[in-house]
């Protein structure tokens, strides 16, 4: 189980109880709106029938391929990602092996890609709602044209996954010329909000983790202490605190504060309002960012998501667990910080397990999209995000 420890923003703040009218009428919009907001019921996520078919589908997967390329960018990535990062073994490379490819351009990268599966089996899963996203479709198309020099046309249809909108775009078009094997993304559904989705589902399963338990640990999810922390989150810009570092002691965790910043970000951070989320990797970061918290502008708060316990290792220095004296650190950084009137909120989970991170995904998509609804803007658009999309398209060719 997770739990949340808000006590050092409660202190200062005793009308936390104030906002509940506000947040029944949020819960309202969340329950019965009907703008993109499926994600909320996790029923509405996956179908039985889907979840069948998307097991029966990575199992297919990680017998038939050395790499599994996923193509996507945003929200139809970052999520997967998390969770497969969170779950990796540092030194042990996967079978397969699941790559990313689309939130960069980097030339380096994809020449060296191109070698690296160049005597592997590939099946490529590109993921987009919109079936528009420049970067998707031109490593999808890039690769796809690749791979056809490499298999046979009825070889390549065993090869490619697509993961799309049920009507609309590119990819939609191609899955029915060719036939290929396909997955819709429920159209209520944003980027952002669909790990629980086929979009990061699939990717997860591959990954030999258990989708099932992420879904009944949402599911288990205490939603008011989500809705606590939006709360928190306002008062505090209220307060002028504009930034948020999500400070983690597990490194596995980055990728997940990857998709946390996203979620946040691109729900609340529009007309001219809204918290920049960070991340802090700690105790490296402690060496870097920490003489900022300790010492410099109070601009900042802290969310530390905290592991209880990994394992039982010992160090006989202290004649401590690691992870007791990681805590322990964790708890000394945050008395220090709060000296500089940098308040730290703890999220702990009793260990690294997917109903936990089920758990945490569900609580930052609820305390992102409450937290907009607070500052009034949009919580399920993005576009910041559009408007470079345009820009590119129309240096690229000549596009609107
Ligand atoms: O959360 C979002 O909506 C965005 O981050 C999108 O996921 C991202 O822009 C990719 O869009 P698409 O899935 O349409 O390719």
């Amino acid at each position: 189980m997770i739990k949340f420890d808000f006590s050092t923003y409660m202190k200062p703040f005793n009308n936390i109880l104030d906002y509940q009218p506000k947040i029944n009428k949020i819960i309202n919009l969340l329950e019965t709106g009907t703008s993109m907001n499926d994600w909320y019921d996790l029923g509405k996520c996956i179908t039985p029938e889907t979840l069948e078919d998307v097991l029966k589908t990575s199992d297919y997967i990680r017998s038939n391929c050395d790499v599994f390329l996923v193509i996507g960018v945003g929200g139809s990535s970052l999520g997967a990602k998390a969770v497969i990062d969170a779950f990796k073994p540092y030194f042990k490379k996967s079978n397969p092996e699941i790559i990313f490819l689309g939130s960069s351009l980097s030339s380096t990268y994809l020449e060296e890609l191109i070698k690296y599966i160049d005597d592997k089996e590939v099946i490529i899963n590109v993921i987009s709602k919109s079936g528009t996203t420049f970067e998707t479709n031109l490593y999808f198309e890039y690769l796809y044209n690749k791979l056809s020099k490499r298999y046979s046309a009825e070889e390549l249809s065993k090869r490619i996954i697509v993961t799309t909108d049920a009507k609309e775009g590119s990819l939609r078009q191609l899955v029915n010329e060719k036939n290929y094997k396909s997955f819709v993304l429920p159209s209520n559904i944003g980027g952002r909000y669909s790990v629980m989705t086929v979009v990061g589902l699939l990717p997860i399963a591959v990954a030999g983790v258990d989708i099932n338990e992420m879904i009944i640990g949402a599911k288990a999810l205490n939603k008011q202490m989500a809705f606590d922390y939006a709360v928190i989150r306002d008062l505090l810009y209220k307060e002028d605190k504009k930034v948020e570092s999500i400070t983690i002691y597990e490194p596995k965790l980055l990728s997940l504060v990857e998709s946390i910043k996203q979620v946040l970000a691109e729900t609340q951070g529009k007309e001219g309002k809204g918290i920049l989320p960070i991340a802090s990797i700690n105790t490296g970061d402690l060496h870097s960012l920490g003489q900022f918290y300790q010492d410099g502008s109070q601009i900042l708060f802290e969310t530390v998501i905290n592991i209880e316990c990994n394992n039982e290792l010992v160090i006989p220095k202290y004649n401590k667990e690691l992870d007791e004296i990681n805590k322990i650190v964790a708890n000394q950084v945050a008395t220090s910080h709060m000296k500089n009137k940098v308040c730290s909120n703890f999220i702990s989970l009793d260990a690294l397990t997917p109903f936990n991170i089920g758990q945490l995904i569900y609580f930052f998509e609820i305390a992102a999209a409450a937290g907009a609804y607070l500052l009034e803007v949009e919580p399920f658009n993005q576009p910041g995000v559009n408007e470079y999309k345009k820009l590119v398209l129309k240096e690229l060719d000549g596009n609107e």
